[in-house]
């Protein structure tokens, strides 16, 4: 049993849904959250840019004394979290799109996914997509400003429904059934891509089963919280507090941190 926070980062916002799935689930738990949203988005940075500044992100919730950390990040994922778990003595839970479930699932044979440039270039990428849907056609799409304008506060606008549009083109056009979101800010996304995509098309993303794997790794280290005190949830950000309330709700204080 541990009382102790558990950690959760992303390079903005996005990780919120991450965090959503992880309260709801886990109610009693308490949680730190760090937006590093100054150096949002981190998708097109190169692998030791993202390793650095996971280790910053890593090293600010060590201090405050999380026993597991949870990278709400799917480019950090996939580009720092081999180097996390091993120089760092806790436990590290990843995002990875869920490209499994979709490639199993599809009856047209076509998947479209939906990711930062750094997630789709990455090594466990490619690797999970030659493993898993090697025989189905995976329609990639790089989602380069979607991450800018949700973290500038601009998730419902005229752009970000006409970059969408585009995005969303050419898998419409391969007939895909399943569109797999690769990135911890696209759930947010989810009302104006069911605008957008046939009624037919159904959107995965990996936040439920994100949650699942971090109360099963806290059980498994005897680190959960079985005290049902009410939680202490804090949200930290470098960016705009207002743009994470916008998206939390005002139940919630955001505090800007200078780091
Ligand atoms: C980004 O910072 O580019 C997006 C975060 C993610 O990949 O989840």
């Amino acid at each position: 049993m541990s009382k102790q926070p558990i950690g959760i980062f992303d390079s903005g916002v996005g990780g919120t849904s991450i965090w959503k799935e992880i309260h709801s689930l886990m109610p009693s738990e308490n949680t730190i959250y760090l937006a590093d949203s100054i150096n949002a988005p981190y998708g097109p940075k190169g692998k030791q840019a993202i390793i650095d500044l996971s280790i910053k992100n890593t090293e600010y919730l060590l201090e405050k004394d999380c026993k597991l950390i949870v990278v709400a990040c799917n480019t950090a994922t996939t580009n720092a979290i081999d180097y996390l778990r091993a120089n760092y003595n806790i436990p590290f839970i990843g995002i990875e799109p869920a490209i499994k479930p979709a490639a199993l699932q599809t009856k047209t044979n076509a998947i479209g996914i939906l990711a930062t440039k750094g997630t789709l270039s990455s090594e466990l990428f490619s690797k999970t997509s030659n493993l898993f849907a090697s025989d189905v056609n995976v329609v990639e799409q790089i989602g380069n400003g979607i991450v800018e304008l949700i973290e500038s506060g601009k998730l419902y606008s005229d752009e970000m429904k006409s970059l969408l549009k585009v995005y969303l083109k050419p898998m419409i056009d391969a007939n895909i059934d399943y569109l797999v979101l690769g990135c911890t800010h696209y759930p947010y996304l989810i009302p104006i891509l069911l605008e957008l995509l046939p009624k037919h098309v159904k959107i995965i993303d990996s936040g439920e089963a994100v949650a699942r794997q971090t109360k099963a790794v806290l059980e498994k280290h005897d680190l959960s919280n079985s005290l049902m005190t009410k939680p202490n949830s804090r949200f930290f950000t470098n960016g705009n507090p207002e743009i994470m309330t916008s998206l939390l709700g005002d139940k919630f204080t955001v505090n800007y941190l200078d780091f």
